[in-house]
């Protein structure tokens, strides 16, 4: 059992590191994440942290780069002042599309990241649906990798869908499928897409039956948007009767949520691992994961089981 728990935000996810922070009933530490003149970023923490298990709540969303930047440096301060544990607490992973070198002169970013946390000062890391579950070996130190999975199922209860099918957006996506599958007792089908770039995509063909069915597509998540509405027209085009839109990270870089209001969604849900725009459309829906984020915390804190906690009743 470590010291008093602690709870200390970067500039990605204010309304999450609160919502986390009161479901903890403890109050959020003090610090000052700024910037100086010339765009460097300036952190001071105001609480005593030493000796504190304390766990760094930072999403790698919006800003991707300046927010790992504040984790850094937020974990090094944490570190210089002696805090007795470090969590780096990041619901949403960002560089993790490129986890392994699949042509020649690029980067595996998704390492780079991971490196760089753990030498910032990082001994456990807390996250959320990894883009790929292996990225946890990225790191050299424990990863409670969490799955959104309660979170949209309670969801998707709440719209009593008839005969459904679990649609996986591409093939990397056929596990995450099975598993909301089963829970559902749903069939499923995947969608075999191409990409050909970070924001082309093609779809070839649906592989598996969504006609007549309610297709529930579901992916780690929605960036340009391009994915999730392609495979909500396909599954439109094959016959579903009605074609529900749901991931975990609700990216919407350029004008996804556009898209997505004019495709033939019935309904869009995301989760807030990264902040919600205010203003989304009347059928974009959101869950939050700050329960599911508070019970680790709380779990790790007290050296109990993560796993156990997210067991589905
Ligand atoms: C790809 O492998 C991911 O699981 C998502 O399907 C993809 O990153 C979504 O990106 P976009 O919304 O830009 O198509």
């Amino acid at each position: 059992m470590h010291d008093r728990l602690t709870v200390v935000a970067g500039n990605s996810h204010p309304a999450l590191a609160a919502a986390v922070a009161q479901l903890l009933e403890i109050p959020q530490c003090q610090a000052h994440v700024g910037r100086f003149p010339d765009g460097e970023i300036d952190v001071k923490v105001y609480d005593d942290l030493r000796g504190a298990d304390v766990f760094i709540l930072q999403s790698t969303c919006p800003h991707v780069n300046d927010h790992i930047m504040e984790l850094l440096l937020l974990l090094d301060t944490c570190r210089r002042a002696s805090a007795g544990r470090i969590t780096a607490v990041i619901p949403y992973y960002g560089y993790a599309r490129k986890d392994r070198k699949d042509e020649g002169r690029v980067p595996i970013s998704a390492k780079v990241v991971a490196n760089a946390i753990c030498g910032a000062g990082a001994e456990r890391v807390l996250t959320v649906d990894l883009h790929a579950a292996q990225i946890q070996g990225f790191f050299d130190i424990p990863v409670d990798h969490l799955y959104a999975k309660p979170v949209l199922m309670e969801y998707l209860r709440t719209l009593k869908v008839n005969d459904p099918v679990v649609v996986a957006p591409d093939m990397g996506g056929l596990k995450r499928a099975r598993a909301y599958a089963e829970s559902l007792g749903a069939s499923v089908a995947i969608v075999d897409k191409r990409r050909f770039d970070g924001e082309k995509v093609d779809w070839q063909q649906m592989i598996g039956e969504v006609k007549g069915k309610e297709a529930l597509i579901i992916d780690d998540m929605i960036t340009t948007g391009g994915s999730m509405v392609q495979a909500v027209e396909i599954a439109r085009e094959k016959g579903a009767t009605k074609v529900y839109a749901l991931a975990t990270h609700g990216v919407f870089c350029k004008d996804a949520v556009a898209r997505l209001k004019s495709s033939s969604a019935d309904a869009v849900m995301v989760t807030d691992t990264v902040p919600v725009p205010g203003d989304l459309p009347a059928k974009f829906h959101t869950r939050s994961v700050a329960n599911l984020l508070a019970r680790a915390i709380r779990a790790i804190h007290s050296s109990e089981s993560v796993s156990a906690l997210f067991k589905e009743t």
